[in-house]
């Protein structure tokens, strides 16, 4: 599908490699929001991903409180995430924040759910009506702030494209605000690095939209979700400190249970799976290699520190012909 010439990247952009041409863009698109939005009230979906916040931190620096940003905790993220989101958008940046806690509506709607795809369009659709009942409380907001990207035009059918679903309510009119829609992942990155964003928001990693939901296996518990929150951060913190850090890295949970021994006497415990790729485009991925002293390493801090959880696994399949998610 062709696409349209607003939706082009100008011929006579540079792409942005350093802070200085990232301050210009900055001071650019300060301009060009104002111009857009004047006095007016810009509502923004913030996950806490680099998109949407380098997004939601530009909007915030051109037109400050009258920017709303609704981080919607849907009990799936990553552990530390949605306090990091309050801290830096309701404390540093000046934008009004709501945080809302749907922990509950998400975790009730999808017991018992064992089917991946239905997982995802129950979170998908979920996180929309959430958003949407936050915007219809709000008075007087006409504009929608997304962080878009580049690549999100260019492979409109890629691979998000195909996991993600919905769009918001018809009803909800707004204008888009689109300031980063031009830049690719690297440029969005120095930008965000610019705007005085932490280093672990700007270099995150890609987290599917459905979270941690695809990668606790099966119908999601909330004991095993917990289980996996705590030992996906003990792994992001060790692989994290290698010298050439991998693309993603990540646990998964899956929903059987294995025989451990503990004090002489046998019980039944999740095996928690470590996962760690690179890729170019996510279409196929290859498995770095892991020293295997932080193989232990990681083994240890989890097997002691995380409850049910007594077998520790490294997924080494590539894609193909395995996905990178379990999901
Ligand atoms: P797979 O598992 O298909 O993943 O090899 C390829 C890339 O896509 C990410 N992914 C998702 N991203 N919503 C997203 O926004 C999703 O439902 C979803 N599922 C997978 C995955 O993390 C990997 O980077």
């Amino acid at each position: 599908m062709a696409i349209s010439k607003e939706n082009t990247r100008p011929e006579s952009m540079v792409r942005i490699t350093t802070p200085e041409l990232a301050q210009a863009f900055i001071d650019e698109q300060i301009e060009a929001v104002r111009s857009q939005v004047g006095d007016g009230k810009v509502l923004l979906a913030l996950s806490g991903g680099v998109d949407s916040s380098v997004c939601a931190a530009l909007i915030s620096k051109a037109i400050g409180r009258n920017l709303i940003c609704v981080h919607v905790n849907h009990g799936l993220l990553r552990k530390g995430e949605p306090e990091q989101v309050c801290e830096v958008f309701g404390k540093e940046f000046d934008a009004e924040l709501i945080y809302v806690d749907a922990v509950d509506r998400f975790l009730d709607k999808l017991a018992g759910v064992d089917e991946p795809e239905r997982k995802r369009k129950i979170i998908g659709a979920e996180f929309i009506d959430v958003f949407a009942e936050e915007a219809k409380k709000l008075e007087g907001v006409e504009f929608l702030g997304q962080g878009t990207i580049y690549p999100d035009i260019l492979e409109s059918d890629g691979v998000k494209a195909h996991h993600n679903v919905g769009g918001l309510p018809e009803d909800l009119n707004f204008q888009l605000v689109e300031p980063v829609k031009f830049l690719y992942k690297d440029e969005v990155r120095v930008v965000g690095k610019q705007l005085g964003l932490p280093d672990n928001m700007v270099y995150r990693q890609p987290f599917p939209g459905p979270g941690l939901g695809v990668r606790c296996v099966g119908a999601i518990t909330r004991d095993r979700l917990e289980a996996l929150r705590e030992a996906d951060a003990i792994v992001r913190e060790e692989i994290g400190k290698m010298e050439q850090v991998p693309w993603q890295y990540f646990c998964a949970i899956p929903d059987f249970q294995s025989t451990g021994i503990k004090d002489g006497k046998r019980y039944m415990g999740w095996a928690v799976v470590i996962r760690a790729v690179n890729t170019v485009d996510a279409v196929t991925a290859s498995v770095p290699e892991i020293p295997f002293e932080m193989l232990c390493r990681m083994r240890d801090r989890i097997i002691e520190t995380v409850p049910g959880v007594n077998r520790v696994l490294w997924d080494i399949s590539e894609k193909p012909v395995a996905t990178i998610e379990w999901e």
